[in-house]
């Protein structure tokens, strides 16, 4: 891997999990970002993740102007999407069965699909825009999708085999849950792009390739380059009226004595957790 990502075992440079006391930073060199003095740190905070991920999740889904982008997943990164190509004038449509997510992201103008409530995300869209279907879909769901009780089971299973192990199953027989990738294949226009945000991680997923070569589709994907997109997010940081939402953008801001607690609630999404800033 060109890569290495911290706390992603063998498949990413086996370097261990940054949330610890002390931590070794490989290439350390390479990470600071220097920001200008007075915006607050809330601003800059989030280019250390979710906003050159959601930036370059919009670029490589390359909506035409004017057109509709189907956002897949309103946790951070699909919400920070979302934002940035309202942002840029796009028609946004987001999906997701969180309330409190799908709240946050219609609160800023998206149009939204409860999950819970349609049985097909793809008529749901088709019945949005005339039959044709978005021009462009961000998957920022990825592995944890749900819909796929197969392989919820599997990486229940997975969960619970020795790291070895583990890995060399996540590699190469795909553990993954499809559905949300699925759901961007049907609900994407003839000739659209579908851009992956979200992790998929094994080797040997069942594509639905008749309808993916059928329908013209483009496939854009990747771990985010963060550096590569920082020079074009930092105006719209700067800007006094904080057009992303940025600062307001940490649902909850607890202290490393909480964190147990905050990380319980992000996983179960109890207590309208949607990003933790820990302030030590
Ligand atoms: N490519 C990168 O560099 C990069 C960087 C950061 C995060 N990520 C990945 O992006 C993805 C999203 O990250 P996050 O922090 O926002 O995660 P998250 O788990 O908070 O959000 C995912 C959301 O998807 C929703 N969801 C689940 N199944 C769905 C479905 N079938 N259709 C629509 N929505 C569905 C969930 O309710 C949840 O709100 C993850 O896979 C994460 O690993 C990638």
């Amino acid at each position: 891997m060109g890569a290495a990502l911290f706390g992603f075992s063998k498949l990413y440079g086996e370097v261990p999990g940054a949330q610890a006391e002390l931590l070794r930073v490989p290439q350390a060199q390479f990470m600071p970002i220097k920001v200008p003095q007075g915006p607050p740190d809330e601003r800059f905070l989030f280019l250390s993740d979710v906003l050159p991920t959601a930036w370059q999740s919009v670029q490589y889904a390359a909506t035409p102007e004017g057109g509709t982008l189907l956002v897949l997943g309103l946790g951070p990164i699909g919400d920070m999407a979302c934002r940035i190509a309202l942002h840029q004038g796009l028609r946004v449509i987001g999906v997701d069965r969180v309330p409190e997510r799908l709240a946050r992201v219609s609160g800023r103008g998206a149009e939204v699909i409860d999950l819970s409530a349609v049985d097909d995300v793809g008529e749901e869209v088709r019945s949005l825009t005339q039959g044709r279907g978005a021009d462009a879909v961000i998957d920022a769901v990825g592995m944890e999708a749900h819909g796929s009780p197969v392989a919820e089971m599997g990486q229940k299973l997975f969960n619970v085999l020795p790291k070895r192990l583990s890995a060399a199953i996540m590699d190469k027989a795909g553990l993954d849950r499809m559905s949300a990738i699925y759901t961007a294949i049907d609900a994407v226009r003839r000739g659209g792009t579908v851009s992956l945000i979200g992790v998929y991680g094994g080797q040997s997923d069942p594509m639905p390739m008749l309808t993916m070569f059928d329908k013209q589709l483009q496939f854009r994907m990747g771990q985010a380059n963060i550096k590569r997109w920082v020079d074009d997010i930092m105006p719209l940081l700067v800007d006094d009226a904080d057009p992303l939402g940025t600062e307001q953008f940490a649902t909850h801001q607890v202290s490393l004595a909480d964190a147990p607690a905050a990380y319980e609630n992000f996983q179960k999404k109890q207590d309208g957790t949607i990003k933790v800033v820990f302030k030590p």
